[in-house]
């Protein structure tokens, strides 16, 4: 599913830099460097034609959703009815919080200009005149960067009353959220964006439909803003010439746990874990990949069988997971299958806002019986009983989250249930006995 040009080429030729380009240059962040580098070209390109054209030109990319699902951006524009008298409003999630993923929070440190720039040509599109960004709350850093990156675009004109002579008049608002994981699910956030407690709403109606303050919105990724600039500019043939024909262009993988260079790399569409790990000089010595996620842990699980698995949403999808954010956590033997789910239950049980029973009582009960099986307090009825109450949660929750939970406990009893055996059968975690005692 690589382009041509890029297939049987050495691992450094696979990478794509695009928005990670110029990350390590000296004050990559500013409005100089940026342009620099192309910077607001897009822009002037997407404001020379009718933002119903804009519309089109994105959904003929093919960009599809970089938040995890996947979902194609253009037609998310399209469905923003027009004439309807109403503001419409596009709101960047920004409260990058799936375990493992960290590659939205990196983007806005090193090129926040590059998500600018996306949110003014999708604005012109959409026809909105108030645009925000919901940042996780943790990262002060990144609030006071992006905060300064936004005064220096409204001080060159690229925001605030008629962007660069177009007609355009854009107001940007920065929020920080307070660190909920639930707040990266986009009603939760909009109605935290509202002043209140973030909670999903039912969908339908979509965000599309009835958003922020119940009027239309766009509910888009940092990622998937922050490419379009580039796609005005290059060119949509220049982007579907990466990647395959459902999930074409780049975008950013990040690599984590027991690799040699973890980090991100942005590489086109399609690329494998084999080839990643060939750039990021593969596993820690003497050691060998066990388990790994596609896109964070809400995403099943894959083992070393799955190294030669195209990562675009077709190709792991057809392996029985889902793209998801792209965070590649990569496990070693020396890892405990059992005590890495218990971890994510955890999570999840104290992520889960409580809107909904599946959730709430079902992530509560996962981690009990997790915390017994590693504690070696198990039993082999127990098994059965992780995969019933997984899949009563599963499908069956209010959003996302219960279908994050439920996933590690299918997938890790699907290829390590002789691991959990082990734990029950032996009264104790084989990796390390002393955490046997943990939970006690
Ligand atoms: P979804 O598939 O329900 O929706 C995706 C997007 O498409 C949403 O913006 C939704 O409004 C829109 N959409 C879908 N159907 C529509 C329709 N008929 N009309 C109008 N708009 C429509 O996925 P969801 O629940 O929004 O997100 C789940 C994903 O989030 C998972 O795949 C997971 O990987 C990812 N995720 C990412 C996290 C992060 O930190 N980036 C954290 C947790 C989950």
């Amino acid at each position: 599913t690589l382009a041509p040009e890029l297939k049987d080429t050495g691992p450094e030729k696979l990478l794509a830099p695009v928005l990670s380009a110029f990350w390590d240059e000296d004050k990559s962040w500013t409005l100089d460097v940026y342009k620099r580098h192309e910077g607001y070209e897009g822009l002037r390109k997407a404001l020379a034609m009718s933002p119903d054209d804009v519309i089109a030109y994105v959904k003929e990319s093919g960009l599809r959703g970089r938040g995890g699902a996947g979902f194609p951006t253009g037609m998310k524009w399209q469905f923003i009815p027009q004439g309807d008298g109403k503001p419409h409003y596009l709101v960047v999630n920004a409260d990058e919080s799936e375990p493992g993923t960290c590659k939205d929070i990196p983007l806005l440190f090193a090129n926040p200009h590059s998500l600018i720039e996306g949110i003014v040509i999708a604005c012109y599109a959409i026809r909105s005149s108030h645009a925000f960004i919901y940042l996780r709350g943790e990262v002060v850093p990144v609030l006071r960067r992006l905060h300064e990156a936004v005064r220096e675009a409204y001080a060159a004109g690229l925001l605030g009353e008629n962007v660069l002579g177009s007609g355009l008049d854009l107001e940007l608002t920065v929020h920080a959220g307070a660190g909920a994981y639930i707040c990266g699910e986009e009603t939760a956030l909009l109605d935290s964006l509202e002043g209140r407690r973030g909670q999903p709403r039912l969908r339908p109606p979509f965000p599309a439909v009835a958003g922020l303050y119940a009027c239309p919105t766009v509910v888009n990724n940092v990622e998937s803003i922050a490419s379009v600039p580039t796609i005005m500019n290059r060119g949509k043939d220049w982007f579907r010439s990466m990647g395959s024909e459902k999930s074409p262009g780049f975008t950013l993988y990040s690599l984590s746990g027991h690799v040699v260079r973890p980090g991100q790399y942005e590489a086109p569409m399609g690329i494998t874990l084999r080839q990643l790990l060939d750039m990021s000089g593969g596993m820690r010595p003497g050691h060998r990949l066990k388990f790994w996620t596609p896109g964070g842990s809400s995403t099943p699980m894959f083992t070393d069988e799955h190294l030669d698995v195209p990562l675009d949403y077709e190709g792991v999808g057809a392996a029985g997971s889902m793209l998801g954010t792209k965070a590649l956590q990569c496990f070693d033997e020396t890892t405990c299958v059992v005590r890495a789910v218990t971890r994510w239950t955890e999570f999840y049980a104290h992520e889960s806002c409580g809107k909904c029973t599946p959730c709430r009582e079902g992530t509560y009960w996962l981690v009990q019986l997790m915390r017994d099986i590693e504690a070696g307090k198990g039993r082999m009825s127990d098994l059965d009983k992780l995969n019933d109450i997984a899949d009563n949660i599963n499908g069956k929750a209010f959003c996302a989250l219960g279908d994050g939970a439920a996933s590690p406990i299918f997938s890790s009893l699907k290829y390590f249930r002789e691991e959990y055996e082990q734990h029950i059968t032996g009264r104790g975690c084989p990796f390390d006995p002393a955490r046997s005692t943990a939970w006690a």
